[in-house]
């Protein structure tokens, strides 16, 4: 029996026509060499523009194809000025790592906290939005927590009280089990990774950027693919202007097939799916009192996360790895301020994807009906 992957927020199965797509362009590289065959596959190494602005709703050159969100998320912050003055808004779901960034550059955060139910309190973030707000950056979908943000009536907001403040959404767990469209979220910019609901390869990801907010921007890294040299002047390339010279065109075709993948079934088809397949994991398990889920059901994505009464997490991922199911854990490193709030150390997350079938989450009902009752 394979593994069953219930950690799709981890890392997802991808497509099978995506590692085909990949394997294809390398035997090609071998054959011609990395340029000749770049050259050759040219056409399709670049549908990854029109493939990614018809899933998010842009235009193509608002988006470049990076390693993944992280790298996304520090160049785009890199690439503005945030003054000693100034200030950032983010939530109390952050992810860790964006986080760092913020203490890295000892950037004036301000933290607006979600409310007990995991909704956003827009009164709450308008009072901290004022005249010296840079950004308002927000993670659609946490990592340590599967409940939605609703970024469409934050994005409105935003722009209500200081049309100047940029509002930067991380979509690095949504991507692929919602439908996004930036223009309706009205956010500056948007950061994604290949590996995770989109069924893409490792080590890709993108970040989308608004046309208007391109004309002040300014990479941290310029090579001659982003910029050139004109008079004596450095003159930065508007469109693709996170990209650099090198990259992989096979990772880039296997995500461009992924996201094809994607667009050809509807997003608003796997997002029903899987929201439907998430509440029939938790109704079965409703009446054993001594399993925990976090989320809020009215605002339910493919990420479940719990805690089980007197099993610890670490035995609860072993328990799960034996009967051939993957599963993840989040710690407080995740995302300190979500595990303060709930008194928790840690969080067992069990995260579905459309393609697991209702078969193999019966089989994860059972095993946990199994540990409980042992
Ligand atoms: C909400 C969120 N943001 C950002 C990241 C970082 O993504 P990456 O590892 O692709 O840089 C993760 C990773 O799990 C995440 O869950």
């Amino acid at each position: 029996m394979n593994y069953v992957n219930f950690n799709n927020a981890g890392s997802s199965k991808s497509f099978n026509s995506v590692d085909e797509a990949i394997n294809n362009y390398l035997l090609i590289e071998k054959k011609y060499g990395g340029y000749l065959a770049e050259f050759i596959y040219k056409k399709k190494i670049n549908r990854f523009y029109k493939s990614l602005a018809k899933l998010i709703k842009c235009n193509e050159n608002e988006v470049s194809f990076l390693q993944n969100s992280t790298i996304a998320w520090n160049l785009f912050l890199n690439s503005i000025k945030i003054s000693k003055n100034d200030n950032v808004i983010i939530l109390d779901n952050e992810y860790g790592s964006n986080f760092i960034y913020f203490k890295k550059n000892s950037i004036n955060i301000r933290i607006s906290k979600l409310k007990k139910d995991g909704s956003v309190c827009i009164k709450d973030l308008e009072s901290k939005i004022d005249e010296n707000t840079v950004a308002i950056c927000v993670c659609h979908i946490a990592s340590q927590c599967g409940d939605i943000i609703e970024v469409e009536k934050i994005g409105r907001s935003i722009k209500q009280k200081n049309p100047k403040a940029l509002f930067i959404v991380d979509a690095c767990q949504s991507l692929g089990q919602v439908n996004i469209n930036v223009k309706k979220i009205k956010c500056d910019v948007l950061v994604g990774s290949g590996r995770k609901y989109l069924r893409g390869p490792r080590g890709t990801g993108f970040i989308y950027v608004n046309s208007n907010v391109l004309n002040f921007v300014c990479p941290n890294i310029l090579d001659l693919k982003n910029s050139k040299i004109v008079q004596d002047k450095i003159k930065i390339v508007k469109s693709k202007i996170f990209e650099n010279f090198e990259y992989s065109p096979a990772l880039k075709l296997g995500l461009t097939e992924a996201i094809d993948c994607i667009n050809k079934k509807s997003i608003q088809k796997i997002e029903l799916d899987i929201r439907k397949k998430s509440s029939y994991l938790r109704f079965k398990l409703k009446k054993y009192n001594k399993i925990k889920f976090y989320e809020n059901t009215k605002l339910l994505s493919g990420i479940n996360t719990f805690n089980i009464e007197g099993i610890n997490s670490e035995q609860i991922y072993n328990y799960l790895i034996k009967k051939r199911i993957l599963s993840s854990i989040t710690k407080k490193e995740t995302c300190e301020f979500y595990f303060k709030k709930n008194k928790i150390k840690s969080l067992n997350r069990i995260s579905i994807h459309s393609y697991n079938t209702f078969y193999e989450i019966d089989y994860l009902i059972k095993c946990l009906i199994d540990l409980i009752q042992k």
